[in-house]
């Protein structure tokens, strides 16, 4: 794959009024009107500069504001960026890894070649300094993130490669929060990967393309493994949810199975986990055909497919001791004379029958043949990551994404990785009083519910197909698109559930 930005982020001991570098990085909450002692010594070297700009006002440390100064020659850097990072009492790590991607975004709209982060210093203490360079790592492969391989006129911000150092005075702290910045580059990586791969359209992208995308993937990645299942193998297996759902589409639908095997034995008693994630292609709606208004975006229907390929891939780099299965769906949802019908019932890969009342509640469909099969293989904790409804969007808008689960420990676990990981998440419940709008009275189940709680009847009917197992489900609908650029952020896919999920999964195995 083309790489779009090359980032390359490490560690550096260094005097900070020494850092080389195009942009240093500082940041400045906004009630507190000392600054922290490295920033107030690079400041007696600038002169007063930072104070001084303090004092009159132009800048208060509010979230999402920034200022440059220039050194004049005082200091080695040729620029200081100041970041507001709002209250000390509210900073989180997230605060950390926003500032860093809002520093990343700028250098690569300024064409630098390079950015060294003093951030941390800020909020030295609170965090240790394995997360802190973890989150600022994640946050500079985010921020300076770019999708233009289509666009042929213009250099369009193309700028080849960032360095990316985070400048730490103490030596003491190095090595933690070097192990940290080379974890955090890693995610932020794959969750860039993930984002190209959302990225790209339906026409590029088609279920095979992604299949294909998966097994180059693998190839350069020690411990993965990857199995398709093409339509002859689905038909084989009766995996009549996925088949159902692809039956419309001039591409055929596959099952990308991609493994992790660690190079030493996981501890006793530690889980197989299985992710599992809905790689739509396209969604029109199918003959239950959505409107035309912002269709566009059902292109970023296999994003939580993509997280999960993504996922697999910083797992293996990270050699997490722990066995992970990465199982992904995928289908294009087209009307066609082909195509399954509302009325419909479809057998799926369980046994149980599926009344369709309407093809767009397609995502489900293929998530069950999908949950069913990872119980079959016997794993212990299932995960299951999608687009799956507007109706957890409308509950939630763009700034959480519903997690679900028989599990309250899970639940828990996923909390957690939220609130260090930034990809926030809220429990939403989907039990027995759900479970009960999706029985059908001609087959075991129907596809849709009532017209209220979509996003918890939907993980109710998922959660017909997990048995016993411990299963969660995190339904990121409106969390796979930033519809505007931000301060941080380009437009289009987030790459959403990359960082949760590798968070999780470093957390089992105690990895910082
Ligand atoms: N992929 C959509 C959900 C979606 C909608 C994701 C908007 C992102 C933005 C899903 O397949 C879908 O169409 N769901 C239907 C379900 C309904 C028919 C029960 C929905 O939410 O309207
Ligand atoms: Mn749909
Ligand atoms: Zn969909």
């Amino acid at each position: 794959m083309k790489q779009i930005i090359k980032v390359d982020i490490s560690t550096r001991t260094v005097d900070l009024a020494k850092c080389k570098t195009d942009m240093l990085v500082a940041g400045c909450f906004s009630d507190s009107a000392v600054l922290d002692k490295t920033v107030k010594a690079l400041d007696n070297k600038l002169g007063g500069g930072i104070r001084r700009l303090i004092k009159l006002g132009d800048f208060k440390g509010a979230p999402k504001t920034s200022t440059i100064l220039y050194s004049n020659g005082r200091i080695a850097a040729q620029r200081v960026m100041l970041i507001g990072l709002g209250e000390q009492r509210k900073a989180e790590l997230d605060t950390l890894r926003k500032a860093a991607a809002t520093a990343a975004n700028q250098a690569v709209n300024m064409k630098l070649k390079s950015v060294s982060l003093a951030l941390h210093k800020a909020l030295d203490g609170k965090f240790t300094a394995a997360a802190m360079g973890k989150a600022l790592a994640e946050g500079a492969h985010f921020g300076s993130y770019r999708y233009d391989e289509f666009v042929t006129q213009g250099d369009n911000g193309r700028l080849g490669s960032l360095k990316v150092e985070v400048a730490e005075p103490e030596s003491k702290q190095a090595r933690a929060l070097n192990q940290g910045v080379s974890n955090g580059a890693v995610i932020g990586r794959a969750q860039s990967l993930a984002r190209t791969l959302a990225n790209r359209p339906a026409n590029v992208i088609n279920p095979p393309a992604l299949a294909k995308a998966a097994r180059e993937m693998v190839r350069g990645s020690k411990g993965l493994t990857c199995t398709v299942f093409d339509e002859k193998q689905l038909k084989a297996k009766k995996m009549g949810g996925i088949l159902a759902v692809g039956s419309g589409s001039q591409s055929a639908p596959r099952l990308i199975i991609v493994k992790y095997t660690p190079s030493s034995k996981p501890a006793k008693g530690m889980p197989t986990i299985a992710l599992v994630g809905k790689a739509i292609t396209f969604d029109s709606g199918g003959i239950s055909i959505k409107p035309s208004a912002d269709m566009d975006q059902m292109k970023l229907d296999k994003s939580g497919g993509i997280a999960v390929l993504a996922t697999m891939k910083a797992v293996a780099e990270l050699g997490l001791p722990l066995n992970v299965c990465g199982l992904i769906p995928s289908a294009e949802n087209l009307p066609s004379g082909s195509s399954y019908r509302p009325g419909d019932i479809v057998t799926t890969f369980s046994g149980k029958t599926v009344e369709i009342l309407n093809t767009d509640a397609e995502g489900r469909m293929i998530l069950c043949d999908t949950l069913a099969y990872a119980v079959k293989q016997k794993c212990d904790t299932i995960i299951d990551i999608a687009t799956l409804t507007g109706a957890c969007m409308v509950a939630l808008g763009n700034y959480k994404a519903g997690l679900m689960s028989n599990s309250d420990d899970l639940v828990a676990q996923l909390r957690k990785a939220a609130d260090e990981s930034g990809e926030s998440v809220w429990h939403l419940p989907s039990g027995d009083e759900y479970a009960e709008e999706m029985k059908s009275k001609i087959a075991d189940l129907r596809n849709t519910g009532g017209r209220w709680g979509g996003a918890c009847t939907a993980a109710a009917f998922l959660r017909q197909f997990v048995g016993e197992t411990t299963w969660a489900h995190l339904d990121i609908a409106g969390m796979d698109i930033s519809q505007k650029a931000t301060e941080y952020a380009a437009c289009g896919s987030t790459g959403f559930g990359v960082r949760l999920l590798t968070t999780y999964l470093m957390n089992l195995v105690g990895k910082k």
